[in-house]
């Protein structure tokens, strides 16, 4: 695939995990197992074909305020425990992990992983994996006006993107919803300006890497014009 034809973030949000697990009557737990496995091959597919930066939202702030203590307290023994194995294996192969969100809202030993693998990662890595997790758009937003507000001064929309998590992260450009919806549900909202959107009736688990292909395909075929003229 030509170069600028490549993305160099992409977003992915993913859905449907809880729907794949019911329709083997299976608990959702094993549906969100089955998810996070394959989001780390999916994030090791993303480094092979070049993409520098893979932003995986993994529980929103509506998430956490809003799904069963139960389905919650599943996701983070999943994160404790996918922490301490696969994601020292992608630092192995060199790849680089970036936290957002509001994670001080977090069980402190779930920060303390979270933290330490941030702290841990390689520097200039060839590929990120960005970890969103408790993160909302609206949220990041806010808290990057209050920080300006703090400042006292107009700023830019360079100065202003240095205050959201994401700093140092170029904007998505393309981000794919898998299980059939077609919103954005509060994911990257001030960087998702000029995102292409990509949609699949496809539920997370059942997101192959064929599927990911596809999704390239489509982002190729596309003109981004950013305000300019055809
Ligand atoms: C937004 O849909 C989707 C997400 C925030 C991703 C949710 C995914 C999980 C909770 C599973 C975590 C992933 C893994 C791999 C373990 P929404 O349902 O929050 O928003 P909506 O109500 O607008 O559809």
């Amino acid at each position: 695939m030509e170069n600028n034809k490549l993305p160099v973030h992409v977003g992915v949000i993913m859905d449907g995990n809880g729907r794949w697990a019911k329709k083997r009557l299976m608990p959702r737990s094993v549906g969100h197992k089955s998810g996070m496995d394959r989001m780390i091959a999916l994030a090791e597919h993303a480094k092979k074909s070049g993409i520098k930066y893979l932003t995986v939202y993994v529980m929103s702030t509506e998430n956490l305020a809003r799904r069963s203590a139960d389905e919650i307290e599943g996701l983070f023994g999943l994160i404790r425990k996918y922490f301490t194995v696969n994601v020292k294996r992608l630092f192995e192969q060199g790849s680089g992990i970036k936290i957002i969100g509001d994670i001080s809202a977090l069980p402190q030993d779930v920060v303390k992983i979270l933290t330490d693998a941030e702290n841990l990662s390689p520097k200039n890595p060839d590929f990120t994996l960005v970890f969103a997790i408790n993160y909302g758009g609206r949220c990041e937003i806010v808290n990057a006006v209050n920080k300006a507000v703090e400042k006292g001064e107009k700023i830019t929309v360079e100065q202003f993107g240095k205050l959201l998590y994401t700093d140092g992260v170029p904007d998505p450009d393309l981000i794919i919803r898998t299980g059939g919806e077609m919103r954005l549900s509060n994911f990257l909202t001030y960087q998702s300006a000029y995102s292409e959107l990509y949609f699949t009736d496809a539920l997370f688990p059942d997101f192959s890497d064929a599927e990911f292909d596809r999704a390239l395909a489509s982002f190729a075929a596309r003109e981004r014009r950013f305000g300019g003229a055809q």
